[in-house]
C-alpha cells in the first residue's frame, strides 16, 4: 500500500487533572489499586470544552507544524467515538476551523482502533492523484459517557486530542485490520432513543438479551475482563500479522507504538511477542485511555521530542469497542 510520512503533529489536553486520588474522594477505590491494575495515575477531564474544541486545538497545530498552507489539504479524516453531534461529522468542523477550504471531510467510528483505521484509509485515498495531503485528527471526550459510580470503568478513561497531517511516501507501509461484531456486547455506549415523541415508536428497540436491559442509555459499558483478555490477543495477532505481510522482524521495527489501555495489557502483549520494551512508547501514567485519541497524542509527544526520524520504522497496533483490532508499520 501506499507509504505515508508524518508532515506534523499535535495534541491537546484539557487542564483538568483528575488524579487516582481525586477519584478516591467519589468512588469507593485508591491509588494503589488503580495504579498498580493499570498504570494510571492521572488524566485529564474536559469540564467545559466540547470534543470539537480539542480535535481543532490538536488540528491547528498538526497544521502548523507541518509547514503546509491549510488550503493544501485535500482530505480530514477525523476518528472519535464520543462526538458532540450525531451529525455533522466532527471532521466537518474541523476542516472549517483549520481552514481546508479545499478538503472532503468525514468520520471514522471504530473507538480506540480509529486512528489506525483512518491511518490506513488515508493511505488508500494517497494513492490517488487528487490527494497529496491529509489531516487526521483523534479526539476523544469520554467524560459525559462515563458513570462514575463504576469504579472498574471510570477509572481508565481520561479526554484528550491528537492530530497528524501525512503525505505520501515512496517507503512501503502495511496494515493488517480486523473486526469481532459477535463481542459487541463487550464495550458499548447506547443512544437514548426514547426523547422522540413520535406516537407511533416503541421505548426501546434493542432485542431482549442482546444487551444488559438495566444498561443505562448514553453511558459506557464494559465487560472488562472480556476486554482484557481479548485485547491482549488482539494486539499479538496484529503485530504479526502486520510482520508476516512486511517482511520485516520485529528487531527490525524502531518504535512500537501501542493503544494505551492499561498498562497490563501492553506488558503481556509485549512479553508474549517478545518485543524488546525500550522500543515500546507509553504515555498512559498521566493521560489515562483516551480511546482513539492515544495514538497520536503519543505520535505528537514523540514529534515534541524530536524523536520522529526520517528512515525509523513505526508499528502502531490497537484494539476497542466493536470489537476492533489493527496494525500499520510504517517507515517514516
Ligand atoms: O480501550 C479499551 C478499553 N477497555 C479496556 O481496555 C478494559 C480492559 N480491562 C481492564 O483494564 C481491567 O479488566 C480493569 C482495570 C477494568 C479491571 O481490572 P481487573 O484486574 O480485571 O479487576 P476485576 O474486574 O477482576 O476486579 C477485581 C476486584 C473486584 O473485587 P472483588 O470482587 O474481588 O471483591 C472489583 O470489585 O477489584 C475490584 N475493583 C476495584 N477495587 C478498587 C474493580 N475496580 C476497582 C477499583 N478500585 N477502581
Amino acid at each position: 500500500m501506499r507509504g505515508i510520512r508524518i508532515i506534523g503533529t499535535g495534541m491537546y489536553v484539557p487542564d483538568t487533572v483528575a488524579s487516582n486520588d481525586w477519584l478516591s474522594t467519589i468512588l469507593d477505590t485508591n491509588d494503589e489499586w488503580i495504579y498498580s491494575r493499570t498504570g494510571i495515575r492521572e488524566r485529564r477531564i474536559s469540564t467545559d470544552k466540547p470534543n470539537f474544541y480539542m480535535a481543532e486545538q490538536a488540528s491547528l497545530a498538526a497544521v502548523k507544524n507541518s509547514g503546509i498552507d491549510p488550503s493544501e489539504i485535500d482530505l480530514v479524516l477525523a476518528a472519535t467515538c464520543s462526538p458532540d453531534f450525531f451529525y455533522p461529522a466532527l471532521s466537518c468542523l474541523v476542516q472549517h476551523t483549520v481552514g481546508a477550504v479545499n478538503a472532503a471531510a468525514f468520520d471514522i467510528n471504530s473507538a480506540c482502533t480509529g486512528f489506525i483505521n483512518a491511518l490506513d484509509t488515508a493511505s488508500r485515498f494517497l494513492e490517488d492523484s487528487d490527494y497529496r495531503n491529509i489531516l487526521i485528527v483523534a479526539s476523544e471526550r469520554l467524560a459525559p459517557h462515563c458513570d462514575y459510580t463504576d469504579r472498574s470503568a471510570s477509572i481508565l478513561f481520561g479526554d484528550g486530542a491528537g492530530a497528524a497531517v501525512v503525505t505520501k511516501n515512496n517507503k512501503p507501509m502495511w496494515s493488517y485490520l480486523n473486526a469481532k461484531g459477535d463481542y459487541f456486547n463487550a464495550l458499548y455506549c447506547k443512544v437514548d432513543q426514547s426523547r422522540s415523541n413520535c406516537p407511533l415508536l416503541k421505548e426501546d428497540t434493542v432485542p431482549e438479551g442482546l444487551i444488559d436491559s438495566e444498561a443505562k442509555t448514553h453511558t459506557l459499558q464494559m465487560n472488562g475482563k472480556a476486554v482484557y483478555k481479548f485485547a491482549v490477543d488482539a494486539m499479538q495477532t496484529a503485530v504479526t500479522k502486520v510482520l508476516e505481510k512486511s517482511g520485516l522482524t520485529k528487531e527490525d521495527i524502531d518504535l512500537y507504538i501501542p493503544h494505551q489501555a492499561n498498562a497490563r495489557i501492553i506488558e503481556s502483549a509485549v512479553k508474549g511477542l517478545g518485543l524488546p520494551e525500550e522500543k515500546v512508547y507509553v504515555n498512559l501514567e498521566k493521560r489515562g485511555n483516551t480511546s482513539s485519541a492515544c495514538i497520536p497524542t503519543c505520535l505528537a509527544e514523540l514529534g515534541e521530542a524530536g524523536r520522529l526520524k526520517d528512515g525509523m520504522k513505526i508499528c502502531l497496533v490497537g484494539f476497542g469497542a466493536g470489537l476492533t483490532s489493527g496494525a500499520i508499520v510504517f517507515e517514516q
